[in-house]
């Protein structure tokens, strides 16, 4: 059988009815904030209060309202990583986590579609996980640097030149990358991921400060690719220890996309869903979480007491989803994600491959 081309794939998706022709366009709901909307939303305000003026919160409850009912009426769930913003994350999200949960929780979904509230390789890792499911994401354009570092045809390459060495690959790629590796990992079991191949060398990619910060932990030897994210390569040791200068009994909290050095100083690095767990769990007085900076907000208000330290940087590609494109996605079924079947089979097998080491 001849493979098929790239062109040949895109007419057959082409061919393919679109999630608006199988599940319809519904009217644009009135978004005018009345007393009813008012009292409906006003247990999910109180979530956000925090972060969200009161002023502010009748722009935003409309929205909020809109979308919960047509999450209801679509048979649809919103799947929201730990970025997303607080009336996100705390109003409409179904589930929230980082990439390992979000990928765990997508092959459990029963509804029949999946709004990621993310950026695109998680809905992709979602189609990937629930292949029968429609999946959304909200705003297509959101990338993330990560998954732009690498090709397809670059991990074909580094196969030819690293002949036998295992490829991990982060989740931070694209299903074509995916469909090139041996296993998955996130940043939750990167580790644990490297110690389960039976090879003393493993190809860890993209990211060159995740693959150094695993090398810290573990005796085989890695190699790296140069992909960075945008977000925690602004980071540095030099501010974090001034922090630390300022208080010495502040927390510093960091994700393993950041620098190795960064990790130095650090008192804990882990997942997202890591950092928000260690938060938790001690409760320090002042935390510095060293990552996008929309989590601490989500986080504040199930720690009360804890003062949040928030250098903000933020992510681009995170900050695409929005309330008013959640409810366009949803009404009009756009921003279907789609996987060449192809791909996906492939892809799957390399994701599946680290959720069941997870399990
Ligand atoms: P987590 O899997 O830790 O949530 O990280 C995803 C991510 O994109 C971090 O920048
Ligand atoms: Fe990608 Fe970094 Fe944004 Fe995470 S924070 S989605 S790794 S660019």
């Amino acid at each position: 059988m001849t493979a098929l081309t790239l062109a040949d794939r895109m007419s057959t998706r082409d061919a393919l009815p679109t999630a608006a022709e199988r599940f319809g366009v519904l009217a644009r709901p009135d978004l005018d904030y009345t007393p009813e909307i008012a009292r409906e939303t006003a247990p999910l305000y109180e979530k956000v209060r925090a972060h969200t003026p009161e002023i502010e919160w009748p722009v935003y409850a409309p929205y909020v309202a809109a979308i919960n009912r047509l999450k209801r009426e679509r048979s649809a769930v919103i799947l929201a990583h730990n970025y997303q913003t607080p009336e996100i994350y705390h109003c409409v999200a179904d589930i929230v986590g980082d990439s390992l949960q979000l990928a765990r929780e997508a092959e459990k979904v029963d509804a029949k579609i999946i709004v990621q509230c993310g950026v695109h390789f998680m809905a992709e890792t979602s189609k990937l996980m629930n292949p029968e499911k429609t999946v959304l994401v909200p705003d297509m354009r959101a990338g993330c640097s990560l998954s732009e570092s690498i090709t397809a045809a670059d991990v074909r390459l580094l196969r030819e030149r690293y002949p036998g060495v295992p490829i991990v690959t982060y989740v931070n790629t694209s299903a074509e990358v995916k469909a090139e590796s041996d296993i998955c990992c996130t940043s939750s079991n990167a580790v644990k991921v490297v110690e389960s191949l039976d090879s003393d060398t493993v190809l860890c990619i993209p990211d060159e400060y995740l693959a150094l910060n695993v090398a810290r932990q573990t005796n085989k030897k890695i190699l790296t690719w140069k992909g960075h994210c945008e977000v925690h390569e602004r980071f540095t040791a030099e501010e974090l220890l001034a922090y630390k200068d300022a208080d010495p009994s502040i927390q510093i909290v960091a994700h393993p996309e950041c620098h190795p050095d960064v990790l130095a100083v650090s008192d804990y690095a882990g997942s997202t869903a890591g950092m928000i767990d260690y938060v938790k769990g001690k409760r320090p007085a002042r935390v510095l979480l060293v990552t996008e900076c929309s989590m601490a907000s989500n986080v504040q208000s199930e720690v009360p007491g804890v003062e949040f330290v928030k250098p903000c940087n933020l992510c681009p590609h995170m900050r695409r989803i929005t309330l008013p494109k959640i409810l366009e996605s949803l009404t009009d079924m756009t921003g279907e994600v789609r996987v060449d079947p192809a791909i996906a089979d492939r892809a799957r097998r390399a994701v599946e491959r680290m959720v069941a080491l997870a399990n």
